[in-house]
């Protein structure tokens, strides 16, 4: 009995070999590979309500592969974003020095010198621009000399346009969830079927749309041609200024003051002090500004659960009345139809986040995200309170930023309930953040060819298919072995 079981060892090693031997070869070779040397860059955004700090990395030796850069780690700047500097331009260079020492031990210190390093400023920069071109140039001078101190290759400090904001922000997504074009397991580049990912991006001062569309733009200020790894792509984008949250809901108290004397969007039962210069300072309320007014008042403010009132008041921030386009989204604003399927990040993401998992409300349809935001709006102060223990700072404007968000995707953009299904909300893939950051070091540093990139595993191909098949006759050895082995066994055991 133990020679018949020992006989049959050396054909099941042999089957074992075999088997473990295919199956290692089916493993894409990038996850069982020694890891090569790695490149590094690093992109400060630097956003209206704070910047952050993203380091990537990538095998040296596959840079112009699709997916292959991923984060290797993010350090959030402590304080405001850099145009609240603008009265101390110096004090926002010296709020970034935290997490640069926390970059210069993240990545290794003989890559320090090649490592390129990039700050882009969005909607808050632009704002302070627009109001004070000055200010906006000296807190990026500040943030320069800061970063100039650094042993990084610094390649600048820039104001990103709304445009280029959106389209990184598409670029980033799709690249992360490999939809431009994709390394198969036998050896082979090729693209994807699914296409490509429309994109959303809430942030403090804009909003950003952008997605593929087939027909060509009516106004050339809302397109952008990309070819990207040999393929050109026709996408439409779109940013609005003083659309971002928080410029959202300064707006809203501004409209809160002119037109009722409370706040509809505030919980029943929570009441604030608002410095009047806190809500008239900035350029997205220049509208509502009284003739005069005293910037260092402050005039308290009741919330009072009312989601009807809540929600007209926010239908005040979209204009519908003209559109000069055969369609428009709002304000006048040329816009295709939404088409594909898209990914919702940044603050879209959060909001979604706080009514999914802090509230318990579902939200995976149209209509279920009116009833979840009617029911978030009717909350008294305490019942929120009651819900959400940790999220106090932020908690009495969650109304607002539901109601918003619900408003600007049907009735602003015109997602109707089918096109909504398509809608995923998320603000990370895989590790990564999703945002315009990736998007734009991908683009500053050449990391996205134009051209596909060559077949450079066909050399590759003939090992491998020779390995294959050795294994493969490995196994059917073995089979043929056991079989030989289980038929003369047959007689005896029936014996
Ligand atoms: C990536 O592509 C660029 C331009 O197409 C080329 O010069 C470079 O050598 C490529 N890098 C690698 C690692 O293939
Ligand atoms: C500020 O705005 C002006 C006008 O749009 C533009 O020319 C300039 O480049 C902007 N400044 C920066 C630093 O981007
Ligand atoms: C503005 O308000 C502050 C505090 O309420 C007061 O001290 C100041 O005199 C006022 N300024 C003007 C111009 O009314
Ligand atoms: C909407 O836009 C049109 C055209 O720009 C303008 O005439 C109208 O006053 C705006 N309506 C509101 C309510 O702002
Ligand atoms: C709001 O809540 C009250 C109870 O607090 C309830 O009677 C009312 O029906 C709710 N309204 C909506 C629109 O959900
Ligand atoms: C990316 O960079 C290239 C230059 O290398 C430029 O022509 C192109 O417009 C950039 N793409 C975007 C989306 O800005």
């Amino acid at each position: 009995m133990a020679g018949k079981v020992l006989s049959l060892l050396p054909p099941s090693l042999l089957a074992a070999v075999g088997l473990v031997g295919l199956l290692l070869l089916c493993v894409p070779t990038r996850d069982v590979r020694e890891l090569p040397a790695l490149k590094y860059g690093i992109v400060l955004d630097a956003g209206s309500s704070h910047t952050s700090m993203f380091i990537y990395k990538w095998p040296a030796d596959k840079e112009n592969d699709t997916g292959i850069v991923g984060q290797h780690s993010s350090c959030d700047v402590r304080g405001g974003g850099i145009s609240s500097y603008a009265d101390n331009p110096s004090r926002a260079g010296q709020s970034l020095v935290e997490c640069l020492d926390q970059a210069l031990q993240a990545v290794p210190k003989e890559r320090h010198v090649g490592t390129p390093l990039y700050l882009g400023a969005t909607a808050g920069m632009r704002l302070l621009n627009l109001t004070s071109p000055e200010a906006s140039a000296n807190v990026l001078a500040a943030v320069t000399q800061t970063l100039t101190q650094y042993p990084f290759d610094f390649r600048g400090a820039h104001i990103l346009s709304g445009q280029d904001e959106g389209v990184f922000g598409w670029v980033t997504a799709n690249y992360l969830l490999e939809n431009f074009i994709k390394y198969g397991w036998v050896g082979r580049w090729f693209r994807p079927r699914k296409g490509t990912l429309g994109a959303m991006d809430l942030g403090g001062a804009s909003t950003q749309i952008t997605f593929e569309t087939a027909s060509p733009a009516e106004d050339p200020a809302s397109e952008v041609q990309l070819r990207l790894y040999g393929q050109h792509y026709r996408v439409y984008t779109h940013s609005f200024l003083c659309y971002g949250r928080d410029q959202v809901l300064r707006r809203l108290l501004a409209g809160a003051l002119q037109t009722h004397g409370f706040h509809p969007c505030w919980p029943r039962g929570y009441s604030n002090q608002v410095l009047l210069g806190d809500v008239y300072e900035s350029p997205c309320t220049a509208a509502q500004r009284p003739q005069a007014f005293n910037s260092s008042t402050r005039v308290s403010l009741s919330g009072t659960s009312d989601p009807a009132l809540c929600r007209s008041l926010i239908m005040g921030l979209f204009n519908f009345s003209s559109c000069r386009f055969s369609r428009c989204s709002f304000n006048g604003i040329f816009q295709p139809p939404v088409a594909g399927n898209f990914i919702g990040f940044s603050a879209f993401f959060y909001t979604m986040d706080f009514l999914r998992t802090v509230m318990g409300l579902p939200v995976a349809t149209l209509q279920q995200l009116e009833a979840a935001v009617a029911t978030v709006c009717n909350q008294t102060w305490s019942e929120l309170q009651a819900r959400a223990p940790g999220e106090r700072a932020r908690l009495p404007d969650y109304c607002a930023g539901a109601m918003f968000v619900q408003q600007l995707l049907s009735r602003g953009y015109g997602f109707h309930e089918r096109a909504f299904g398509g809608v995923t909300f998320q603000k990370k893939a895989g590790d990564t953040a999703v945002g315009w950051a990736l998007g734009y070091m991908l683009n500053l540093t050449n990391l996205i060819p134009a051209e596909p990139p060559a077949l450079r595993k066909g050399t590759d191909l003939g090992a491998w298919l020779v390995l294959v098949l050795l294994f493969a006759a490995m196994l059917l050895a073995a089979l043929v072995l056991l079989l030989r082995r289980a038929r003369s066994a047959k007689p005896s055991s029936a014996i």
